[in-house]
């Protein structure tokens, strides 16, 4: 037996139960480890309370299994290599892992055309398949890669959902410039963060908004270039404007789902830029722009799911050089489960959660 958290119902924090579960088994192709960090992320949230049930009508992501109860929550996990099946090639024991977030299925057609976050037949851990809330996790050893010897288990840990994936939008689906001016809403959660990191690494400055005074002041001494308060659309508006010298910016990026910040992505935005709605409360109705917006702004719109294993790698390299910082809010025992989801959901730290099955 191992201690695990798992979820047998959807609901609030009290479905979150912590004991003891069966071992996993080690198939042939499988690399079991131990884990030494996981966290809490936006997705575990919305799978504990239901909401992607609702969202998905519990049919999965298309081309996907459907998101299956019980369940084992978390996206990210990192560890050592404890044991590998016989037909396991590229890890031994007491290799350090990463646990990929975004693993690729190699043979669909996607993944050739350099579109493995679309490959289907495969499980993404924490959503159709056991994620890293426990001591032990076994997967196959396509799931995996190395951590270089200088990253911690939790700086990995940290950054192995939110870097990958904003590495894509900022680089690939934003192709953010230097000089530019990137517009990101949220940069107090962990996707929100690793963007502002990238596009600053990309010679873009960056506006944010957080509805906290607290975390404003945190976002500048981050990096932010400028941050407003969402609680007044039209004083943002204005600073915004004011910073692009009424020209706008050449991106939006929203995290949030809020309706007034999707306005605010769109009024900022200048001729010619792009906007990016990549997630944030599970909203199915329409987004507020009509074709004409479209037209006269002549603007890019352009969707994001998930990472490509190019994306996992360059995150690991940059992590490695020191050319970005996940923040960690704090570390608490997997026992902890339930505290660290309130965290989360109330929205009451900047930076992930870490938990440690072994404290
Ligand atoms: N499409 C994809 O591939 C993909 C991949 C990963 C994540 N996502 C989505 O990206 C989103 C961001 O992830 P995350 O983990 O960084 O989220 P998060 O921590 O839940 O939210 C980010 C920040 O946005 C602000 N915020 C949240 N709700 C708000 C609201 N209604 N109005 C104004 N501000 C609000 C909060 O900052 P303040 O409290 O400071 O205001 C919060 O800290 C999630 O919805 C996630 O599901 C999508």
């Amino acid at each position: 037996m191992m201690k695990a958290a798992r979820i047998n119902q959807c609901g609030g924090l009290d479905v979150l139960e912590y004991g003891d579960f069966p071992f996993p088994e080690v198939g042939p192709f499988d690399v079991l480890v131990k884990v030494m960090a996981t966290s809490v992320s936006g997705w575990d949230i919305k799978y504990r309370n239901g909401d992607l049930f609702a969202k998905f009508e519990n049919k999965g992501l298309p081309g996907r299994a459907a998101f299956p109860l019980p369940q084992q929550l978390g996206r990210e996990a990192t560890g050592e290599v404890v044991e590998v099946g016989e037909h396991v090639r590229a890890f031994s024991a007491g290799d350090r892992v990463l646990g990929l977030v975004h693993p690729e299925n190699p043979s669909d057609l996607n993944a050739v055309r350099g579109l493995g976050n679309l490959s289907v037949g495969i499980d993404y851990p924490g959503h159709a398949m056991k994620g890293g809330n426990a001591q032990y996790v076994s997967r196959p050893e396509h799931y995996w890669m190395k951590l270089p010897d200088n990253v911690s288990y939790e700086a990995a840990a940290a950054g192995s959902w939110s870097y990958p994936t904003s590495h894509r939008i900022v680089v690939d689906r934003c192709n953010v410039r230097p000089g530019d001016v990137v517009f990101v809403t949220g940069a107090s959660g962990g996707m929100g963060y690793a963007t502002l990191e990238w596009a600053r690494l990309s010679g873009a400055s960056v506006i944010t908004t957080s509805r906290s005074e607290k975390k404003r002041q945190a976002l500048y001494e981050l990096g932010a270039d400028l941050v407003v308060d969402p609680a007044n659309i039209t004083s943002a508006l204005e600073q915004i404007l004011q910073f692009t010298r009424g020209q706008g910016v050449e991106h939006s990026i929203e995290f949030t789902g809020n309706p007034d910040l999707l306005d605010l992505s769109f009024s900022a935005l200048r001729l010619g830029g792009t906007i990016c709605p990549v997630g944030g409360d599970v909203q199915r109705g329409p987004l507020p722009w009509s074709i004409m917006d479209l037209v006269s702004k002549e603007m890019n719109v352009v969707g994001i799911r998930g990472s490509r294993l190019n994306d996992q790698r360059v995150f690991l390299e940059a992590l490695s050089r020191g050319l970005i910082k996940p923040q960690i809010a704090c570390e608490l025992p997997l026992r902890e489960i339930r505290e660290a989801h309130r965290l989360v959901e109330n929205h009451e730290v900047l930076g992930k959660v870490i938990l440690k099955p072994w404290l």
